[in-house]
C-alpha cells in the first residue's frame, strides 16, 4: 500500500476517496495526525498530514519517528512525501522536482530508531537517500501525464522555522544544494532505517533568500499563492503515480 505524507498546503488529499480514519499510537508517541485510509485512482492509500490536519505542528516539532513507524505498521510498502521548498538554483517557483540527493543541516531532532540502549547498533546505507526505483515511477508518471517535473535536485534540509539569510543560501549553494526545505530530514533517513522505499515530490514555492524575486525579502503572500498552485500539480502527479507505484510495491 502506498503511503503519502502531505506537507504544507496538502493537509488533506481532496482526490482521496476516504474509507476510514484511524488514530494510532506508536512506541515513539503519536503521529502528526490520524491516518487516513482510502483509494486514489483505485489504489489503496494511507495518508498522514505531516504538520497535523490543522497545520499546527512546525517542522522542528514533527514526530517523524512516529509518522514513519505508524505508516509502516499500517502496511505501507512505499512512501511518497510531498514537501514545499525554496529554489536555490535551477528550480522555478511553481514547478515540481524529484530530488535525488540531500544534505542534512538539521539538529536536535529525534533522527534514528537505532538509539543505543537496548537497541542494536545499526548503520544503514544512505548513499542514495531517495529510492531510485520509486523515483523512476514518479518520473514516468509525470512524463505520461504531461506534468512538468524536474527529475533531479539536491535537497538541503534545515531546521527552521525561520527562513534563511542570503549568506546561508550562498553557503548551501556552494555545498551543492539546489533547493532548501525544513522537513526532508530526518524523514528520509528514518524511512531508510525502516527499509521503506521513499521518494519526495518537492514543490518549489519561492526563490530562496537572496535569489530572484526574493533578492530583498521572501514574500509570504507570494509563497502561499505559489504553494496552492504547486500543490494542484502535486495532487495530479500523485494520482497518476499511484497505480504505477501500487504495481511495483504491492
Ligand atoms: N527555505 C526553507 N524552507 C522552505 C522555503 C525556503 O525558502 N520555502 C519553503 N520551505
Amino acid at each position: 500500500m502506498l503511503a503519502i505524507i502531505g506537507g504544507s498546503g496538502l493537509t488533506k488529499l481532496s482526490t482521496l476517496a476516504v474509507a476510514h480514519r484511524r488514530v494510532v499510537r506508536t512506541p515513539y508517541g503519536e503521529p502528526s495526525s490520524a491516518l487516513v485510509f482510502g483509494e486514489l485512482a483505485g489504489c489503496g492509500v494511507v495518508f498522514v498530514a505531516r504538520h497535523g490536519h490543522g497545520h499546527t505542528i512546525p517542522p522542528h516539532r514533527v514526530n517523524y519517528r512516529a509518522n514513519l513507524w505508524a505508516l509502516k505498521d499500517a502496511g505501507a510498502s512505499a512512501v511518497v512525501a510531498v514537501a514545499s521548498v525554496g529554489g536555490i538554483r535551477g528550480h522555478a517557483p511553481g514547478s515540481l522536482a524529484l530530488p535525488d540527493q540531500l544534505l542534512d543541516y538539521t539538529s536536535g531532532r529525534a533522527h534514528t530508531y537505532f538509539d543505543g540502549g537496548d537497541h542494536r547498533v545499526v548503520h544503514v546505507d544512505f548513499t542514495r537517500p531517495y529510492t531510485p526505483e520509486l523515483r523512476d515511477e514518479c518520473a514516468a508518471a509525470a512524463r505520461a501525464a504531461g506534468i512538468d517535473l524536474q527529475d533531479r535536485g539536491v535537497y538541503a534540509a534545515v531546521n527552521g522555522p525561520r527562513l534563511e539569510t542570503a549568506a546561508e543560501i550562498d553557503r548551501l549553494e556552494r555545498d551543492g544544494a539546489t533547493m532548501v526545505g525544513m522537513t526532508g530530514m530526518p524523514e528520509a533517513g528514518l524511512a531508510r532505517e525502516l527499509e521503506l522505499p521513499y521518494a519526495a515530490i518537492a514543490v518549489i514555492v519561492n526563490h530562496a533568500a537572496g535569489r530572484g524575486d526574493s533578492a530583498g525579502a521572501i514574500s509570504m503572500e507570494g509563497l502561499y499563492r505559489t504553494l496552492e498552485q504547486g500543490m494542484t500539480h502535486a495532487r495530479a502527479l500523485l494520482e497518476c503515480a499511484a497505480p504505477r507505484i501500487a504495481k511495483r510495491y504491492p
